[in-house]
């Protein structure tokens, strides 16, 4: 099996994996980052969305192939003891219900406030609106990323 080198939270990982083998798939099996879930697999629903360079990406459409040379941060990385401003917000106004498809919420807000530190509402749920919530918690998603973002 060929063998790809991924930058995964700051740490340099080899990894023996199939070509075709999916990001999100090294991520939760071989490196044990659980943090990005499995919902759909063909980047509709936003439940593994983590950030590749910076910006909010799905892994489950993207191979560990293509990963080589990126830098791949999943929630577990975002910040140490989940301190950045979002999850501190999402905390703060208790967002989660069954909180499956939250770290992917949270993956893509934390991107959006990365490019554009105080966007306003529309700009929220055009970013965030393909991230699923099936217990819907829309409305407190958006008014953490606001809270985050004051
Ligand atoms: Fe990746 Fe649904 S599992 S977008």
């Amino acid at each position: 099996m060929p063998r790809y080198r991924l930058l995964v939270n700051g740490r340099r990982h080899d990894v023996e994996t199939e070509e075709d083998t999916s990001l999100l798939w090294v991520l939760r099996e071989s490196l044990g980052l659980t943090g990005p879930k499995y919902g759909c697999g063909v980047g509709v629903c936003g439940a593994c969305t983590s950030h590749v360079d910076g910006e909010a990406h799905r892994p489950c459409v993207v191979t560990a192939a293509e990963s080589e040379g990126r830098h791949v941060t999943t929630i577990e990385g975002l910040s140490p003891r989940g301190q950045h401003a979002v999850q501190r917000a999402w905390r703060e106004l208790d967002v989660a219900q069954c909180g499956y498809c939250q770290p992917g919420q949270i993956m893509a807000a934390a991107a959006l406030l990365a490019r554009e530190p105080d966007p306003d509402d529309d700009a929220i749920a055009a970013a965030l609106r393909d991230n699923v919530c099936r217990c819907g918690t829309y409305p407190r998603i958006l008014a953490a990323v606001r809270h985050a973002a004051g």
